[in-house]
């Protein structure tokens, strides 16, 4: 790779730019030429600082807004937030082990992430990318949006369990050099299974493979504790943030909105090389995240932020086993599928012993209807027949929703 080719790659980041793998990987083949030539956004404070502020048209008077407190004084709101968001880059970069904040990309939400990807990587009415179903329905709707065609390899359904069919996920990268992008899910939604790291590896290498491999790990945490509370996956690692040093072709995703509770605040984060960062800084809005979502994605990166998010998930493992034991119990539930790795579960309502759509919808629309209870109906995806999938609440919310499922199927 020969990154200084990589617009706002200075030497320092340069010289951090060490990934060696893929040999044949070079990103400046995969950025589209328009978005290679973008300059990096500039601000005058980006080069001095100063008391005071007349360079970008705020309004010096504050922000109209009637609630006022410390904290709405600390974010400074009728400020544009810096670009770089340096603070909230480094604890993330913290959190995950990267070398230096220049691995780090944040956006609002993983929804932008996967967005810009494409937008930066994939030339419009020419390029495709590889997806394997079932999988997080983004992918798809970002690529018609920007008008890139979808390849898809599905996972293979083994008894209950889903993996990656490598083979044939090579053997599609290697013959289709449209492909400039795989995007992979692990845990997958709606199949909650992480992918082996064996799988994720073979992908990477994949050999004469030019394109880029991205991770969605949005639900990374719960594997990770889970690991880190020797339950499940002691010997092998959960997470694919350990080879973005190595791997010039990888990009993994993350975010703020499943085990740091911050939904609503559209916080996504990227790891990977810093000239793959630098282009994707390039192509971004520069104020796409907001100062209020920029203060709360620091407090919950903080040390008590993370201690927090670790307890958290930690009760919500409980808590899926909790539900996963009472949906077992109700009779005309199937199988509960997958390996269980994220905040939900997947589970099959059958009739006459068979896994039925016609249930399905009908247990999806009365809870619903008549329940005020929202479950996600997934029976229509690639090897999810019958399938409804729970997002794991609290006990209590847990309760209402198993025991609402119990007398719908009794009856
Ligand atoms: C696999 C996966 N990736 C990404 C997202 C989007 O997350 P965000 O809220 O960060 O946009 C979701 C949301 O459900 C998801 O399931």
């Amino acid at each position: 790779m020969t990154p200084m080719t990589i617009l706002g790659v200075d030497e320092r980041v340069n010289s951090l730019c060490k990934a060696h793998k893929p040999s044949q990987f070079r990103l400046e083949d995969v950025v589209r030429p328009n978005i290679l030539a973008l300059q990096p956004y500039y601000t005058e404070r980006d080069e001095y600082e100063a008391a005071l502020l007349l360079d970008a048209n705020e309004n010096s008077y504050g922000p109209m807004i009637t609630e006022k407190s410390e904290v709405t004084d600390a974010m400074q709101m009728h400020r544009y937030p810096a670009p770089d968001l340096m603070g909230t880059r480094q604890a993330a970069t913290k959190l995950r082990n990267m070398p230096d904040p220049a691995f780090t990309f944040l956006g609002v939400g993983s929804d932008e992430v996967i967005d810009l990807m494409l937008r930066c990587f994939a030339r419009p009415g020419k390029d495709k990318i590889l997806i394997c179903p079932p999988t997080y329905s983004m992918y798809k709707i970002s690529a018609m949006v920007n008008d890139v065609e979808v390849v898809a390899v599905p996972l293979i359904l083994d008894g209950k369990s889903f993996a990656l069919d490598v083979p044939k996920v090579l053997e599609t990268m290697q013959n289709d050099p449209l492909i400039k992008m795989v995007i992979l899910c692990s845990p997958g939604n709606p199949t909650g299974s992480l992918l082996a790291r064996e799988s994720i590896s073979a992908v990477l290498n994949c050999p004469n493979y030019r394109g880029l491999v991205v991770v969605d790990e949005a639900y990374i945490d719960f594997p990770l504790e889970e690991q880190a509370m020797k339950l499940r996956y002691v010997d092998q690692p959960v997470s694919a943030v350990d080879l973005v040093p190595e791997y010039a072709n990888l990009i993994v995703s993350q975010t703020l909105s499943k085990s740091f509770g911050l939904a609503g605040v559209r916080l996504g984060l990227a790891f990977a090389q810093p000239a793959t960062v630098q282009i994707m800084n390039n192509t971004k809005a520069p104020y796409s995240i907001s100062a209020p979502s920029a203060y709360y994605a620091s407090q919950a990166l903080s040390p008590e932020g993370i201690k927090k998010m670790h307890n958290c998930v930690r009760t919500m493992i409980q808590n899926r086993t909790e539900m996963i034991e009472a949906l077992q119990s109700i009779p005309n539930i199937g199988r509960v599928l997958g390996t269980n790795d994220a905040n939900f579960v997947l589970v099959e309502i059958l009739k006459d012993g068979r896994p039925s759509n016609e249930r399905a919808c009908y247990i999806h629309r009365v809870l619903a209807q008549e329940h005020g209870l929202m479950v996600r109906n997934r029976c229509h995806e690639l090897g999810c027949e019958g399938c409804i999938r729970i997002s794991v609440g609290k006990p209590e919310e847990n309760q209402r929703c198993t025991q609402a499922i119990r007398q719908l199927l009794q009856s």
